[in-house]
């Protein structure tokens, strides 16, 4: 596959056809940027598409698959228990079972509520947020991203939140102060200059743009801030949830916040998300005084994938494995551009690291900005076209299928892919 384009005109065909019925060919925006490859499988590590093409995937569709594709003992749960039924419009057993495990693993919530995206339980967390506060505002951060519904949906220009797509409400932005991410005294001042603030939201490890770790006290440090104003501070563990440890980032930096809210890697690839916290705040949803809906909500199919996928993660811990993998994969990418004169950057968690042209350390949403990605982009176009499915945005996940002999064969592919970028 690497020294002759791969064949491409099933895809292509495909391609024609979905331009047709769906905008742009896709169902979701972030989609409108990869290339037009459609698929036929996936298992494992490995993506097939529909000319054979054959993948070694690290975009693991966008997080999810963090057992790897396809995984048998998520898929045998599954299957089972929808035979029996996939939606009641009321409890089931499975729920119950799903909101124990996951509450077990993440060690400091009580409640639970599950949802289908990720989007809606970061809405229903900001909702909730400003239930038990009174207050109406939230504080956020350049270049975190919480979903795409109308208050929290931005572009940052120059340190401003601008509206990212037509059609948005731009004063729902009105609700939202932004700010540069793991600069404690940013959330000090605004904190202390501002009353009307329900909580602080973010990635607690920043993983839509970069791969950037909290600073040393910096989570702590917020943590002290929202306590001292009584603000509640909101993890969106979306992508690092059970992915940077068992407990997500709560778990791995030790630092408390008080809700969360979880998707991609808790359901073995089925869309599930959730939103947990205390009981004191999260049984205004069980009164009913706040609302939170959703026809799909807890459906049999997502709590069989959650307990199967938790149950998994609690047995076969995979984090230290794939750490091990990650940090190989890492090192060679470093070493082998270097081999090339590339001047690539790579850096952050082994299990979710980013890669970029440029300088490093990238600190912050405005140091990654500095960062070549157009560049980039067009560099993933040529590890695709060696086998190495990746997004252009940088990021590369890790998952529990990637073995040692993958990220070996990986390598090879990347040499090739640079060696034909660099002649
Ligand atoms: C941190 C974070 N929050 C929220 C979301 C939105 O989740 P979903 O795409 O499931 O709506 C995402 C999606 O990538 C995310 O990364």
């Amino acid at each position: 596959m690497s020294d002759k384009p791969h064949p491409a005109e099933r895809s292509r065909e495909l391609h024609q056809r979905a331009l047709r019925v769906m905008p742009g060919g896709v169902n979701s925006n972030v989609r409108l940027l990869a290339p037009p490859v459609f698929f036929q499988s996936a298992r494992g590590c490995r993506l097939v598409d529909v000319d054979g093409n054959h993948y070694i995937d690290y975009l693991l569709g966008q997080g999810p698959n963090f057992l790897g594709h396809a995984p048998p003992d998520v898929l045998d749960a599954v299957d089972d228990a929808s035979r029996r039924g996939m939606v009641y419009g009321a409890q089931h057993s499975l729920e119950v079972e799903a909101a124990e495990r996951m509450l077990a693993v993440i060690g400091w919530a009580e409640q639970v509520r599950f949802g289908v995206s990720g989007s809606e339980s970061v809405q229903a967390a900001l909702r909730l947020a400003r239930a038990v506060t009174g207050r109406t505002r939230f504080i956020r951060f350049e270049g975190h991203y919480h979903g795409w519904f109308d208050n929290v949906l931005v572009r940052v220009e120059d340190g401003a939140a601008a509206p990212a797509s037509e059609g948005q409400l731009v004063s729902h932005l009105d609700d939202s102060l932004l700010l540069p991410w793991n600069d404690l005294t940013a959330v000090e001042e605004m904190l202390a200059t501002n009353d009307d603030i329900a909580a602080v939201i973010m990635e607690p490890v920043m993983l839509n743009a970069g791969s950037i770790e909290p600073v040393a006290g910096y989570l702590e440090g917020v943590r002290r801030a929202c306590d001292r104003h009584g603000v509640l501070l909101i993890f969106d563990e979306v992508i690092s949830g059970f992915r940077v440890a068992p407990g997500g980032a709560a778990d791995r930096y030790g630092v408390t916040p008080d809700l969360a809210t979880y998707g991609k890697a808790m359901a073995g690839g089925w869309p599930v998300s959730a939103l947990v916290g205390p009981r004191s705040m999260m049984e205004r949803f069980g009164t009913g005084a706040v609302n939170h809906s959703g026809t799909f909500n807890a459906s049999v199919m997502a709590c069989a994938a959650t307990v199967a996928t938790l149950r998994r993660l609690v047995d076969d811990p995979p984090h230290e494995r794939i750490s091990a993998r990650g940090r190989r994969l890492m090192d060679g990418l470093v070493q082998l551009a270097a081999d090339h004169s590339l001047d690539l950057h790579v850096q952050g968690l082994p299990m979710a690291f980013h890669a970029g042209f440029g300088d490093g350390p990238v600190l912050d949403y405005r140091s990654l900005r500095r960062l070549d990605a157009a560049r980039y982009n067009e560099f993933t176009r040529v590890l695709i076209d060696h086998g190495v499915w990746v997004a252009g945005r940088g990021i590369w996940y890790l998952s529990a299928a990637h073995e040692e002999a993958d990220i070996d064969e990986t390598l090879e592919r990347v040499a090739a892919a640079m060696k034909a970028t660099v002649s």
